[in-house]
């Protein structure tokens, strides 16, 4: 059993993350400052694995106030970093806001690591970091384009700080690349939670299903695809969760051959927009309406991932299908307030 600290632990993947942690027998403490969630998520956890986590609500971009609480966790095994801003959008407008928090809070982090150099380290990255990528499905070894936002942008400098770092101070680092994160935990009792109004595709879905929203807009339709609209991988959060559990313990066990390892998390296969609202309906027999509209700026046609490496060295891949995201994600959602 490992002492793990989860930041961001009451957001989207990191709640589905500490369940499965518990699930393990693994101890844990969640680190969040509610800056894109609720406290409730923390009963939702509770009622699913029977345990409640310890929760401190800290800013850790604030140097003094991490280090503080971190001199109280001295015994921490690992930390699951997810704790940062993620919205595409937001972080154009906001690019000093996303730079202090996403990266400030994995330097004050890697302090730790510094001075506990057998503490394991697993960061939130994401498939943002390839652009469009020259060839798919994508590999891990894929060139790194130039950020297409101050968010992207984070993701690669945070892998590039933890590269140095780790070579620097001899621990070492697993970076996940998430592709599309979706769906919700079976027991519908955690699930992505978008404050104000949602940023990615499937909250977006469920909402108009719901009613909160009128017709669901496609950004463009007339893309190089077989059906015109952009492809993506879409992985249920259950399953980039259960991934992972299995990088900390590699961590924990030795077993990194390198001091910054990655790996994409995604099904290895790409649905299109149209294919995905197709399969919202199939699964859930819900109504739901859609027009397209212009393209999204920022938009790439295609990504999804070569899921290879994960499964020879990580021992892992994705077992839920679209459909089940699709239901989760439904059955989640009719558990939210109506206004
Ligand atoms: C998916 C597709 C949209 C909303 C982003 C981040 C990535 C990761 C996941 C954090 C696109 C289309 C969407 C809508 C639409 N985030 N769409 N109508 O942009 O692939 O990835 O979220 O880790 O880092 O970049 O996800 O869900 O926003 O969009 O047609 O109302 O759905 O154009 O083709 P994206 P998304």
């Amino acid at each position: 059993m490992s002492k793990v600290l989860v930041t961001g632990g009451l957001g989207y993947i990191g709640s589905h993350t500490v369940v499965e942690l518990l699930a393990r027998g693994h101890d844990v403490v969640i680190a969040d400052n509610l800056a894109n969630t609720r406290a409730e998520v923390l009963d939702g956890i509770e009622a699913i694995s029977g345990k409640r986590p310890e929760w401190a609500n800290v800013d850790l971009a604030d140097h003094a106030a991490c280090a503080a609480f971190l001199a109280q966790h001295e015994d921490l095994d690992g930390i699951i970093h997810f704790a940062a801003y993620k919205a595409v959008g937001e972080s154009v407008e906001k690019p000093l806001d996303y730079y202090h928090n996403n990266l400030g809070s994995l330097v004050n982090l890697l302090q730790f690591c510094k001075q506990k150099p057998s503490c394991a380290f697993i960061f939130s990255s994401s498939c943002t970091v390839y652009g469009q990528a020259d060839e798919l499905p994508i590999k891990e070894d894929a060139s790194v384009k130039p950020a297409e936002s101050p968010y992207g942008n984070t993701k690669q400098v945070g892998e590039e700080i933890l590269r140095d770092a780790a070579n620097a101070h001899g621990f070492q680092v697993i970076a996940l690349r998430y592709f599309n994160p979706v769906g919700a935990h079976p027991s519908a009792k955690i699930g992505e939670l978008p404050l104000g109004a949602p940023q990615n595709l499937v909250p977006f879905i469920t909402q108009s299903a719901a009613g909160l929203r009128g017709p669901l807009k496609v950004f463009g339709n007339d893309y190089p695809t077989r059906d015109g609209t952009c492809i993506r991988d879409y992985i249920h959060v259950v399953d980039v969760a259960k991934a992972h559990i299995l990088a900390m313990e590699r961590l924990v066990a030795g077993k990194c051959e390198q001091a910054l390892e990655v790996f994409n998390l995604g099904t290895g296969t790409g649905s299109t927009v149209v294919e995905v609202l197709e399969a919202f309906k199939k699964s859930t027999g819900a109504e739901l309406q859609w027009d397209f509209a212009d393209r999204r700026p920022g938009d790439v046609v295609a990504a999804f991932a070569d899921t290879q490496k994960a499964r020879d060295v990580l021992g892992w891949s994705a077992e839920l299908p679209l459909e089940q995201s699709m239901a989760d994600a439904w059955r989640w959602q009719q558990t939210l307030p109506k206004n």
